[in-house]
C-alpha cells in the first residue's frame, strides 16, 4: 500500500530502504527516517522552530521505482510496503542509543492493565517494551496502514511470546477505535506523516479514557537525522495540531538527542 501525504502534513524522508534513490534538500544526507548524521545540540526547547510554512518542497521524493508509486496533487506517494527492508532501518541495533526507547516508554507513565495505541508502529519497534509495561491484563494495540508491516510485526510479536500485543492495519485518517477505549498513544517519527492532523488529534482525543494522553517522539528540526527538514513537524506545530484537537499539549524534558517529546492530554478531565 501506498501511503500517501498532504501538503501539510510533507511526507518525511521516502528514500527507500534499499538506499536512497534520490538526493534530498541541501544539508540531509538522504539517508531517511532513521539515518545516521551528527548530534546537534537543541538547545533547549524554545529553540525548535517550526518551518512549516515553507512546505511545498516535493520533488525527488517518492521515487522509488514501485509500482504505483507516484507523485500526489497535495504531497507524497511514500512507500512502506517492504517491511523486511524497512526494518534493516527501523530496528537497526544503533537505533537504541539515540531513540532511547526505555526511555520514550518510562515517558508514557504506563500502568499495568492499560491499552496503549502505537499509531503508525512500523516493524514493532516498541512493542517488546510497551508489552512488558502493560503487563499480562493489559494490551498494545499496533497500528499501522501498511498491511506489509502489520504482517511482519504479527510474526514478530509472536516470535517474542508478547501475547498482550495486537497488529493491526488502521485507515490513514484514523485508527478504527473505538471512542474511550485507550489510555496511552505514542506515535513515533508518524506525526509527520498524518494529512490533517487538526482533525486526526480530535479523533485521538475522543479515544482517551479519563486520565488518557497522547506521545508525539519525532525528530526536531536542528538535528541532521532523520528526514529532510523540510518534512519535519517540530514540536511547535505538533503541540498546535495537538491544541487544535482541544488537547492541552506541552514538551517535555528528555535526553533524547535527535528528538523532542510533547505529551498532550484531554484537560477537561
Ligand atoms: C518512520 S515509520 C515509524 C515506525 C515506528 N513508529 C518506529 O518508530 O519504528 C512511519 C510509519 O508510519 C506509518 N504511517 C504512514 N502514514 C500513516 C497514517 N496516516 N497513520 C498511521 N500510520 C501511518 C507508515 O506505514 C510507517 O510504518
Amino acid at each position: 500500500m501506498l501511503v500517501l501525504s498532504a501538503l501539510l502534513a510533507p511526507a518525511c524522508a521516502s528514500s527507500s530502504p534499499n538506499g536512497p534513490s534520490h538526493a534530498h534538500a541541501a544539508g540531509h544526507r538522504g539517508d531517511g527516517e532513521h539515518g545516521e548524521g551528527g548530534h546537534h545540540d537543541k538547545g533547549g526547547h524554545h529553540g525548535k522552530h517550526d518551518h512549516q510554512g515553507k512546505h511545498g518542497h516535493h520533488g525527488k521524493h517518492g521515487h522509488h521505482g514501485k509500482p504505483g508509486d507516484h507523485k500526489h496533487e497535495h504531497g507524497v506517494a511514500h512507500d512502506f510496503s517492504d517491511a523486511a527492508e524497512w526494518s534493516k532501518r527501523f530496528d537497526d541495533p544503533g537505533r537504541d542509543a539515540w531513540q532511547k526507547p526505555d526511555e520514550v516508554v518510562k515517558h508514557l507513565a504506563i500502568q499495568p492493565g492499560m491499552t496503549v495505541v502505537d499509531l503508525g508502529a512500523g516493524t514493532g519497534y516498541f512493542g517488546k517494551r510497551l508489552s512488558a509495561a502493560v503487563g499480562p491484563k493489559g494490551k498494545v494495540i499496533a497500528l499501522d496502514p501498511e498491511a506489509g508491516m502489520v504482517a511482519f510485526m504479527r510474526e514478530r510479536f509472536a516470535k517474542e511470546g508478547l501475547t498482550n500485543a495486537e497488529a493491526r492495519t488502521c485507515p490513514l485518517d484514523g485508527t478504527g477505535l473505538e471512542p474511550g477505549s485507550v489510555d496511552r498513544v505514542i506515535i513515533v517519527d508518524t506525526w509527520h506523516h498524518i494529512s490533517n492532523r487538526e482533525a486526526y488529534a480530535k479523533h485521538l482525543k475522543a479515544l482517551l479514557r479519563p486520565g488518557g494522553s497522547v506521545m508525539v517522539v519525532d525528530f526536531t528540526l536542528e538535528t541532521e537525522k532523520g528526514p529532510p527538514k523540510e518534512h519535519r513537524v517540530g514540536p511547535d506545530k505538533a503541540i498546535a495540531d495537538l491544541w487544535a484537537g482541544q488537547m492541552v499539549a506541552r514538551v517535555i524534558d528528555e535526553t533524547l538527542p535527535d528528538q523532542y517529546i510533547v505529551v498532550a492530554s484531554d484537560a477537561t478531565r
